[in-house]
Protein backbone atom coordinates (compact mmCIF):
# COMPACT_ATOMS: atom_id res chain seq x y z
CA UNK A 1 0.00 0.00 0.00
CA UNK A 2 1.48 3.49 -1.21
CA UNK A 3 -0.06 6.89 0.12
CA UNK A 4 0.82 9.68 -1.56
CA UNK A 5 -0.93 12.89 -0.77
CA UNK A 6 -1.92 15.37 -3.58
CA UNK A 7 0.66 17.88 -4.08
CA UNK A 8 0.00 22.03 -3.84
CA UNK A 9 -3.02 21.63 -2.15
CA UNK A 10 -3.76 20.51 1.43
CA UNK A 11 -7.11 17.83 0.81
CA UNK A 12 -6.47 15.11 -0.57
CA UNK A 13 -4.17 11.70 -1.25
CA UNK A 14 -4.22 8.96 -3.32
CA UNK A 15 -3.40 5.40 -2.36
CA UNK A 16 -2.69 2.59 -4.37
CA UNK A 17 -2.25 -0.76 -3.83
CA UNK A 18 -5.62 -1.29 -1.14
CA UNK A 19 -6.88 -4.53 -1.02
CA UNK A 20 -9.57 -4.84 2.03
CA UNK A 21 -9.09 -8.63 1.82
CA UNK A 22 -5.60 -8.87 2.69
CA UNK A 23 -4.63 -5.60 4.41
CA UNK A 24 -3.35 -5.57 7.87
CA UNK A 25 -5.08 -3.99 10.76
CA UNK A 26 -2.32 -1.40 10.92
CA UNK A 27 -2.97 -0.65 6.99
CA UNK A 28 -6.77 0.04 7.56
CA UNK A 29 -4.75 2.66 10.37
CA UNK A 30 -3.25 4.34 7.88
CA UNK A 31 -5.74 4.40 5.77
CA UNK A 32 -7.64 6.17 8.15
CA UNK A 33 -5.24 8.30 9.62
CA UNK A 34 -4.40 9.70 5.96
CA UNK A 35 -8.34 10.54 5.87
CA UNK A 36 -8.63 12.04 8.72
CA UNK A 37 -5.28 14.51 8.17
CA UNK A 38 -6.49 15.24 3.97
CA UNK A 39 -10.14 14.63 4.30
CA UNK A 40 -10.28 13.18 1.02
CA UNK A 41 -8.83 9.56 0.27
CA UNK A 42 -8.92 8.15 -3.22
CA UNK A 43 -8.31 4.47 -3.48
CA UNK A 44 -7.00 3.56 -6.79
CA UNK A 45 -7.43 0.48 -8.80
CA UNK A 46 -10.79 -0.79 -7.17
CA UNK A 47 -13.07 -2.46 -8.94
CA UNK A 48 -15.62 -3.55 -6.87
CA UNK A 49 -18.67 -5.70 -6.55
CA UNK A 50 -21.62 -3.78 -4.27
CA UNK A 51 -21.01 -7.29 -1.35
CA UNK A 52 -17.13 -6.29 -2.02
CA UNK A 53 -17.42 -2.33 -0.96
CA UNK A 54 -19.82 -3.42 1.48
CA UNK A 55 -16.55 -5.63 3.16
CA UNK A 56 -14.05 -2.21 2.55
CA UNK A 57 -16.77 -0.93 4.28
CA UNK A 58 -16.63 -3.17 6.97
CA UNK A 59 -13.05 -2.95 7.61
CA UNK A 60 -13.08 0.97 8.00
CA UNK A 61 -15.98 1.33 10.47
CA UNK A 62 -19.62 0.27 10.95
CA UNK A 63 -22.00 0.59 8.01
CA UNK A 64 -25.12 2.29 8.31
CA UNK A 65 -28.22 1.72 6.32
CA UNK A 66 -30.06 4.93 4.26
CA UNK A 67 -33.45 5.28 6.10
CA UNK A 68 -34.83 5.50 2.88
CA UNK A 69 -34.92 2.15 1.10
CA UNK A 70 -35.66 3.40 -2.22
CA UNK A 71 -32.13 4.46 -2.57
CA UNK A 72 -30.40 0.72 -1.14
CA UNK A 73 -29.09 -1.30 -3.57
CA UNK A 74 -31.66 -4.03 -4.55
CA UNK A 75 -29.03 -6.97 -3.81
CA UNK A 76 -27.32 -5.58 -0.68
CA UNK A 77 -29.08 -3.21 0.99
CA UNK A 78 -26.32 -1.01 3.23
CA UNK A 79 -25.20 0.11 -0.64
CA UNK A 80 -26.77 3.32 -1.58
CA UNK A 81 -27.11 3.74 -5.61
CA UNK A 82 -27.43 7.20 -7.25
CA UNK A 83 -28.13 6.24 -10.74
CA UNK A 84 -29.73 8.01 -14.12
CA UNK A 85 -29.08 4.51 -16.11
CA UNK A 86 -32.14 2.00 -15.72
CA UNK A 87 -31.08 -1.37 -15.74
CA UNK A 88 -33.33 -3.45 -17.80
CA UNK A 89 -35.64 -0.61 -17.78
CA UNK A 90 -36.19 -0.59 -14.32
CA UNK A 91 -34.70 2.44 -11.95
CA UNK A 92 -31.90 1.32 -9.64
CA UNK A 93 -31.61 3.74 -6.41
CA UNK A 94 -32.23 7.60 -7.30
CA UNK A 95 -31.14 10.24 -10.37
CA UNK A 96 -29.58 13.28 -9.25
CA UNK A 97 -28.88 13.07 -5.54
CA UNK A 98 -26.87 15.41 -3.78
CA UNK A 99 -26.41 18.79 -6.52
CA UNK A 100 -26.51 20.93 -3.07
CA UNK A 101 -24.29 21.94 -0.43
CA UNK A 102 -24.53 19.26 2.59
CA UNK A 103 -22.74 16.91 4.63
CA UNK A 104 -24.32 13.11 4.67
CA UNK A 105 -26.75 12.36 7.56
CA UNK A 106 -26.34 16.09 8.83
CA UNK A 107 -30.26 15.81 9.53
CA UNK A 108 -30.20 13.03 11.84
CA UNK A 109 -29.24 12.44 15.27
CA UNK A 110 -26.50 10.46 14.97
CA UNK A 111 -24.52 11.13 11.58
CA UNK A 112 -21.38 8.74 10.76
CA UNK A 113 -17.54 9.95 10.50
CA UNK A 114 -16.74 8.34 7.03
CA UNK A 115 -18.55 8.27 3.52
CA UNK A 116 -17.37 6.21 0.71
CA UNK A 117 -17.80 6.61 -2.72
CA UNK A 118 -17.38 4.18 -5.12
CA UNK A 119 -18.51 5.49 -8.91
CA UNK A 120 -19.44 3.05 -11.54
CA UNK A 121 -20.55 4.33 -14.74
CA UNK A 122 -18.35 7.75 -15.05
CA UNK A 123 -19.38 11.02 -16.86
CA UNK A 124 -17.35 11.70 -20.00
CA UNK A 125 -17.19 15.90 -19.28
CA UNK A 126 -18.66 16.63 -15.78
CA UNK A 127 -16.99 14.52 -13.63
CA UNK A 128 -16.30 14.84 -9.85
CA UNK A 129 -17.54 15.98 -6.92
CA UNK A 130 -17.32 19.51 -5.17
CA UNK A 131 -16.05 19.90 -1.53
CA UNK A 132 -15.72 22.79 0.49
CA UNK A 133 -13.53 22.03 3.99
CA UNK A 134 -15.25 23.17 6.79
CA UNK A 135 -12.53 23.29 9.23
CA UNK A 136 -10.58 25.66 7.01
CA UNK A 137 -13.45 27.64 6.17
CA UNK A 138 -13.97 28.13 9.66
CA UNK A 139 -10.37 29.30 10.53
CA UNK A 140 -10.97 32.08 7.65
CA UNK A 141 -14.22 33.57 8.76
CA UNK A 142 -13.74 37.30 9.70
CA UNK A 143 -13.46 37.81 13.42
CA UNK A 144 -17.13 39.45 14.08
CA UNK A 145 -18.77 36.37 12.24
CA UNK A 146 -16.75 33.97 14.14
CA UNK A 147 -17.92 35.93 17.57
CA UNK A 148 -21.52 36.04 16.52
CA UNK A 149 -21.86 32.27 16.11
CA UNK A 150 -19.97 31.58 18.86
CA UNK A 151 -21.93 29.36 21.27
CA UNK A 152 -24.89 29.03 18.93
CA UNK A 153 -26.52 26.06 17.67
CA UNK A 154 -28.02 25.10 14.01
CA UNK A 155 -31.29 23.11 12.90
CA UNK A 156 -31.00 20.87 9.97
CA UNK A 157 -33.64 19.04 8.34
CA UNK A 158 -34.21 17.48 5.25
CA UNK A 159 -36.73 19.02 4.45
CA UNK A 160 -35.75 21.46 1.27
CA UNK A 161 -34.20 18.15 -0.48
CA UNK A 162 -36.56 15.30 0.76
CA UNK A 163 -37.38 13.32 -2.58
CA UNK A 164 -40.67 12.00 -2.85
CA UNK A 165 -40.85 7.99 -3.24
CA UNK A 166 -42.77 6.29 -6.13
CA UNK A 167 -45.52 5.52 -3.92
CA UNK A 168 -46.06 8.91 -2.75
CA UNK A 169 -47.56 9.68 -6.29
CA UNK A 170 -51.26 10.86 -5.62
CA UNK A 171 -50.64 11.27 -1.89
CA UNK A 172 -51.57 14.99 -0.62
CA UNK A 173 -48.45 17.17 -0.41
CA UNK A 174 -49.45 17.98 3.45
CA UNK A 175 -49.36 15.15 4.10
CA UNK A 176 -45.85 14.50 2.99
CA UNK A 177 -44.58 16.87 4.68
CA UNK A 178 -45.94 16.05 8.13
CA UNK A 179 -44.50 12.56 7.42
CA UNK A 180 -41.13 14.10 6.96
CA UNK A 181 -41.28 16.09 10.00
CA UNK A 182 -42.96 13.25 12.34
CA UNK A 183 -40.13 10.30 11.17
CA UNK A 184 -37.07 13.03 10.64
CA UNK A 185 -37.46 16.07 13.06
CA UNK A 186 -35.67 19.00 13.01
CA UNK A 187 -31.84 18.18 14.70
CA UNK A 188 -29.89 20.47 16.24
CA UNK A 189 -25.47 20.57 16.65
CA UNK A 190 -23.30 22.91 17.80
CA UNK A 191 -22.47 25.10 15.21
CA UNK A 192 -18.54 24.46 15.40
CA UNK A 193 -17.52 21.85 17.11
CA UNK A 194 -13.99 19.90 17.58
CA UNK A 195 -13.33 17.15 15.51
CA UNK A 196 -13.25 14.06 17.86
CA UNK A 197 -10.39 12.80 16.07
CA UNK A 198 -8.09 15.52 14.74
CA UNK A 199 -8.89 18.00 17.35
CA UNK A 200 -9.97 20.71 14.36
CA UNK A 201 -12.60 22.96 15.07
CA UNK A 202 -15.41 22.40 12.23
CA UNK A 203 -17.91 24.59 11.32
CA UNK A 204 -20.93 22.53 11.35
CA UNK A 205 -23.63 23.59 8.98
CA UNK A 206 -25.00 23.46 5.10
CA UNK A 207 -26.92 25.76 2.47
CA UNK A 208 -28.87 22.13 2.11
CA UNK A 209 -29.57 20.66 5.66
CA UNK A 210 -29.24 23.96 8.26
CA UNK A 211 -32.47 25.63 8.44
CA UNK A 212 -31.86 27.86 11.46
CA UNK A 213 -29.47 29.27 14.38
CA UNK A 214 -30.53 29.52 17.43
CA UNK A 215 -28.65 31.02 20.40
CA UNK A 216 -28.05 29.02 23.53
CA UNK A 217 -30.99 29.32 25.26
CA UNK A 218 -32.95 28.08 22.18
CA UNK A 219 -34.21 31.38 20.58
CA UNK A 220 -33.63 31.72 16.91
CA UNK A 221 -31.18 34.52 15.50
CA UNK A 222 -32.25 35.98 12.67
CA UNK A 223 -31.96 33.92 9.49
CA UNK A 224 -29.48 36.75 7.72
CA UNK A 225 -27.13 35.26 10.06
CA UNK A 226 -26.97 32.15 8.17
CA UNK A 227 -27.10 33.79 4.93
CA UNK A 228 -23.65 35.30 5.31
CA UNK A 229 -21.89 32.32 7.17
CA UNK A 230 -22.99 30.31 4.15
CA UNK A 231 -22.00 33.39 1.88
CA UNK A 232 -18.45 33.90 3.41
CA UNK A 233 -17.47 29.57 3.28
CA UNK A 234 -18.85 29.67 -0.24
CA UNK A 235 -21.94 27.80 -0.68
CA UNK A 236 -23.52 30.79 -1.96
CA UNK A 237 -21.09 31.04 -4.99
CA UNK A 238 -23.20 29.22 -8.06
CA UNK A 239 -19.80 29.11 -10.73
CA UNK A 240 -17.95 27.29 -7.72
CA UNK A 241 -15.27 29.49 -8.50
CA UNK A 242 -14.65 30.69 -4.70
CA UNK A 243 -11.80 30.08 -3.40
CA UNK A 244 -13.16 27.61 -0.92
CA UNK A 245 -14.28 24.98 -3.15
CA UNK A 246 -11.94 22.13 -4.30
CA UNK A 247 -13.31 20.03 -6.97
CA UNK A 248 -12.29 16.13 -6.53
CA UNK A 249 -12.08 14.42 -10.08
CA UNK A 250 -12.19 10.68 -9.99
CA UNK A 251 -12.02 8.28 -12.88
CA UNK A 252 -13.01 4.34 -13.12
CA UNK A 253 -11.71 2.08 -10.47
CA UNK A 254 -11.05 4.76 -8.28
CA UNK A 255 -12.95 4.69 -4.45
CA UNK A 256 -13.15 8.06 -2.60
CA UNK A 257 -12.71 7.77 1.60
CA UNK A 258 -13.72 10.89 2.95
CA UNK A 259 -14.21 12.31 5.86
CA UNK A 260 -18.13 13.54 6.58
CA UNK A 261 -17.46 15.29 9.68
CA UNK A 262 -15.47 18.11 8.83
CA UNK A 263 -16.11 18.14 4.81
CA UNK A 264 -19.74 19.20 3.22
CA UNK A 265 -19.90 18.64 -0.33
CA UNK A 266 -22.36 19.01 -3.53
CA UNK A 267 -22.91 16.61 -6.22
CA UNK A 268 -21.25 18.52 -9.77
CA UNK A 269 -23.93 20.35 -11.61
CA UNK A 270 -24.68 19.02 -15.61
CA UNK A 271 -26.66 20.92 -17.81
CA UNK A 272 -27.32 18.59 -20.10
CA UNK A 273 -27.26 15.12 -18.11
CA UNK A 274 -24.28 12.06 -18.78
CA UNK A 275 -24.91 8.67 -17.51
CA UNK A 276 -23.58 8.23 -14.08
CA UNK A 277 -24.17 5.67 -11.51
CA UNK A 278 -22.10 5.55 -8.28
CA UNK A 279 -22.34 3.40 -5.04
CA UNK A 280 -22.19 4.60 -1.47
CA UNK A 281 -21.40 3.31 1.57
CA UNK A 282 -21.31 5.27 4.91
CA UNK A 283 -19.69 3.82 8.36
CA UNK A 284 -19.39 5.41 11.86
CA UNK A 285 -15.99 5.47 13.41
CA UNK A 286 -15.01 4.62 16.97
CA UNK A 287 -16.52 8.29 18.03
CA UNK A 288 -19.57 10.04 17.31
CA UNK A 289 -20.14 13.13 15.72
CA UNK A 290 -18.50 15.31 18.50
CA UNK A 291 -17.78 14.77 22.21
CA UNK A 292 -21.25 16.59 23.09
CA UNK A 293 -22.98 13.28 21.30
CA UNK A 294 -20.69 11.27 23.11
CA UNK A 295 -21.14 12.48 26.26
CA UNK A 296 -25.67 11.77 25.78
FE1 LIG B 1 -23.84 13.31 -0.11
Amino acid sequence: MRITDHAGHPLGASVEGFDHTAASDDDVAALKETVYRRKIVVLKGQELSPRAFLELGRRIGRPETYYEPMYHHPEVTEVFVSSNVPEDGKQIGVPRTGKFWHADYQFMPDPFGITLIHPQVVPAKNRGTYFIDMGAAYEKLPDELKHEIAGTRCRHSVRKYFKVRPHDVYRPLSEIVEEVERKTPPVVQPTVFTHPMTGERVLYLSEGFTVGIEDEHGEPLDASLLQRVFEATGQLDRTFEHENIHLQTFEKGDLLVWDNRSLIHCARHTTAPEPTVSFRVTVHDERKLHEGLEAA
